[in-house]
């Protein structure tokens, strides 16, 4: 089994070979006003939590494996103890990519449908989404955000964030064949320290403000790169998806 599947994990408890690893560091506190907290039962009713992105009102975009029931959104937080400004809002809907393949992952992209819409302000806003086609080139820098379990196997209450290069699909081909670039990114520089993000499954990979990536896996042992579902790919499923959720 090459592919494992980050959950509530960016990164494993493992050791490394490579040294120290440097991580992410804490955003400045609403710098991403995107960024969503999801929370929700797996199939064995175990509470999960999940990244995500605002894209509409009332639509969130997220990886289709952070799949589950009784699932709430949180918008607007910075540190999630923190209540104050915050919007905690249910799933009324939800579309799972139907070509999601929960072995190898590809197609790991799904739209949630809020049962009413987020508030917008200063601390909650959307995301822009990228043209189809709007392809993310090797070398290109992008950011990626979340409230994944740190380093130390402790769970941050604020938000992290880490820088992360986008890498050519060979680097991604030679760790699993599954890999596929026209659906898929390879992200981070198997040579920097900075080995990934510890961001949650589900949430964005950033690059010039739009929304290029889905966080999706990574291999198996976790050294970089990573694998993200690659957004551009999926823009007439998305518009298709939405104009679905939208009927009543
Ligand atoms: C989501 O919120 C509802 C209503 O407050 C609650 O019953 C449910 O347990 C929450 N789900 C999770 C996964 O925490
Ligand atoms: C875990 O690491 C974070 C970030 O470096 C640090 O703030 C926190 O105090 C650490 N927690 C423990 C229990 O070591
Ligand atoms: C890669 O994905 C595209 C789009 O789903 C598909 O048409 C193509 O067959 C896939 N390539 C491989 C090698 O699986």
């Amino acid at each position: 089994m090459f592919l494992l599947l980050v959950f509530l994990v960016a990164v494993l408890p493992v050791n490394t070979e490579g040294g120290e690893i440097i991580w992410g560091t804490e955003s400045k506190p609403h710098s991403r006003p995107y960024m969503a907290y999801i929370k929700f039962y797996d199939s064995e009713l175990v509470r999960k939590k999940c990244g995500g992105f605002l894209v509409g009102e009332d639509i969130v975009m997220t990886a289709a494996h952070c799949y589950g029931s009784g699932t709430n959104v949180t918008l607007g937080a910075h540190n999630i103890q923190d209540r104050k400004n915050t919007q905690v809002i249910r799933v009324r809907k939800y579309k799972r990519h139907e070509d999601f393949n929960s072995e190898t992952l590809v197609n790991d992209i799904m739209i949630l449908k809020l049962v009413h819409k987020a508030q917008l302000n200063s601390v909650v806003k959307t995301i822009a989404l990228p043209k189809a086609h709007d392809w993310v080139k090797p070398g290109q820098v992008c950011t990626v955000a979340g409230w994944g379990t740190l380093p130390n196997c402790t769970s941050p209450n604020t938000l992290q964030e880490v820088n992360l290069e986008v890498q050519s699909s060979q680097k991604c081909f030679d760790r699993s064949k599954s890999y596929n670039d026209s659906i898929q990114l390879c992200v981070g520089n198997p040579n920097e320290r900075k080995a990934t993000s510890n961001g949650d499954s589900g949430g964005p990979l950033v690059c010039n403000g739009v929304a290029h990536g889905i966080v999706s896996y990574h291999f198996c042992p976790w050294t970089p790169p990573r694998v993200f579902t690659r957004i551009s790919s999926f823009i007439p499923w998305i518009q298709k998806t939405m104009k679905l959720l939208k009927q009543p």
